[in-house]
């Protein structure tokens, strides 16, 4: 049987590395066989890619560079890890997919929503996440979050950058209900993760 894909987005410091840790913790844990993996980057080609999109120093890049470049990251990813494991009847855990490039390219950067659904099909291979997890969570809070890391590229933009970011997910949320499940980022660390378990569980088929 194909495995099963399953996303996580969010704007910066939302918790979702958290939930993912504590989701392959409990996978593992009961033997159900998965892969982890994150967007940008993945396999050595897309982690080349990744440097380039997030290193701080590349400031002259321009926004349809950048979502070229997230987009090839995705082909290379989703050609050489994602689709083969699916196929080997593994389930895919990926820390963002594309609708990052319609929440940061698309509304933050204001890049034709056209071009990236167009770029999108063909960077997938059509390919779409069965569920997708959306931590959200107001951008006041998630900023204060991350203040005391090192920033990258996207990271250093303005606050309105990240409000647009956070609102295009909500809507996307909203077009795709029965894909995606909207969960409070501000909630218990634990009690969120037993609500991601639960619709994996579901998802997957699995008894908890
Ligand atoms: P990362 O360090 O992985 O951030 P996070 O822990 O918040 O996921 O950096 C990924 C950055 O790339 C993040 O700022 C979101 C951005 N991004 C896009 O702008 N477009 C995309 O298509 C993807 C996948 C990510």
């Amino acid at each position: 049987m194909r495995g099963k894909f399953i996303t996580f987005e969010g704007i910066e410091g939302s918790g979702k590395s958290s939930q993912i840790r504590l989701l392959a913790e409990a996978l593992k844990a009961r033997g159900i066989k998965y892969i982890l993996t994150r967007e940008p980057g993945g396999p050595p080609i897309s982690e080349r890619i990744r440097a380039l999109l997030l290193d701080p120093q590349n400031k002259e890049m321009s926004s349809e560079t950048e979502l070229l470049l997230y987009c090839a990251s995705r082909a290379q990813h989703t050609s050489e890890v994602i689709l083969p494991a699916l196929a080997s009847g593994v389930h895919v855990i990926c820390d963002r997919y594309y609708d990052s490039s319609y929440a940061y390219q698309g509304a933050a950067r204001s890049l034709d929503k056209e071009i990236i659904r167009i770029l999108t099909a063909f960077s997938t291979y059509s390919t779409d996440p069965d569920r997708t997890f959306l931590l959200d969570l107001p951008v006041e809070q998630s900023l204060s979050r991350i203040q005391d890391r090192e920033l990258d590229r996207l990271e250093q933009e303005s606050l309105s950058f990240h409000v647009k970011v956070r609102e295009q997910y909500l809507s996307i949320a909203k077009d795709n209900a029965s894909r995606y499940l909207v969960l409070n980022g501000l909630e218990d660390i634990n009690i969120l993760h037993r609500q991601i378990l639960a619709a994996v569980f579901k998802l997957i088929g699995a008894a908890q």
